[in-house]
């Protein structure tokens, strides 16, 4: 566990890597990237208050791939939209970068659960339309968004619409372009859930690629416990009632890693701790 940099809400510090160089590298970073310092969200309802979020204390340094897992209705959701500035909590702070999110960011990508592709604009206009959005240069932007679907196995489907793409070829392009205009901070909420278990397979596989070679700080919400373990550095498990931390497991498993790293040993270590502080959250 990166102790000097990760003053989670519960740790299992037995579980962190002696050698674990990037683990070491979030240790070294000064200031997280990301940190939640006693945050709890309420909601009104009627005469009710509802907890949805309460003190969560969370460090993610940069570069940090991090997925958070737990049951439905956790506060998952609600934790992804905090951060990125879109719901306001009602208590503690939530800084990038060490200045505090006051706002909602807009030097972040976000990939929701539905693709939200625009179905009258081709695969690299729904890519381009990032670079609409801000203003960025439009030579480049297509440079970039070509390079982006190519590593997204995408190359050749440029010119296509939408509907002429399969529901995991949908959910790269909504990845590419939340990945066109270089955000440092990838939010990502169940993006893979709709999808059968191979293209699932395959859209981690890409990801991980993305991820390796654009080295974005990650939060992946997912209910997929392999899929954390697969993709993850940290895998922070949440209870509910109220949405809280309950659990965090470094995930000291080589890179780049194959789908076969399931069936080893220690994967399934990883996979029944996780699956234990869930059920017992
Ligand atoms: N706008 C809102 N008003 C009132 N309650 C809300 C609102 N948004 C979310 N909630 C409540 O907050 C709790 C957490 O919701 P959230 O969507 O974050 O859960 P989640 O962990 O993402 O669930 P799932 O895994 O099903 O997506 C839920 O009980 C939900 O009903
Ligand atoms: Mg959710």
């Amino acid at each position: 566990m990166a102790a000097a940099a990760s003053p989670d809400a519960v740790r299992s510090d037995h579980q962190r890597p002696q050698g674990d160089a990037r683990a070491n590298a979030v240790v070294a970073d000064a200031v997280p990237h990301v940190r939640l310092a006693g945050v709890g969200k309420s909601w009104q309802r009627k005469l009710d208050t509802f907890v949805a979020l309460d003190n969560i204390d969370l460090c993610i340094g940069r570069s940090e791939f991090v997925s958070i897992v737990g049951p439905s209705g956790c506060g998952k959701s609600t934790l992804l939209m905090v951060i990125a500035g879109l719901i306001a909590s009602t208590h503690g702070s939530v800084y990038v970068d060490g200045a505090p999110v006051e706002r909602p960011l807009t030097d972040i990508g976000i990939v929701f659960q539905r693709d939200l592709l625009f179905e009258w604009r081709t695969v690299l206009d729904n890519v381009l339309l990032q670079a609409e959005v801000r203003g960025l240069d439009k030579a480049a932007s297509r440079t970039k968004a070509c390079d982006l679907l190519a590593k997204a196995g995408l190359a050749g489907f440029e010119s296509r619409y939408p509907h002429e793409l399969s529901g995991g070829m949908r959910q790269r392009v909504a990845i590419c372009r939340a990945l066109l205009h270089e955000c440092r901070l990838l939010l990502l909420d169940e993006p893979f859930g709709a999808l059968d278990a191979l293209t699932r397979d395959q859209m981690n596989l890409d990801l991980q690629r993305i991820w390796s070679e654009e080295r974005q700080t990650a939060i992946l919400v997912t209910h997929s416990i392999e899929e954390a373990v697969l993709l993850s550095d940290r895998v922070v498990v949440m209870g509910a009632r109220p949405g809280r931390i309950v659990h965090s497991v470094a995930i000291d498993l080589p890179r780049p890693r194959t789908v076969q790293v399931r069936e080893g040993a220690a994967f399934g270590h990883y996979y029944a701790e996780i699956r234990g502080a869930i059920e017992h959250a």
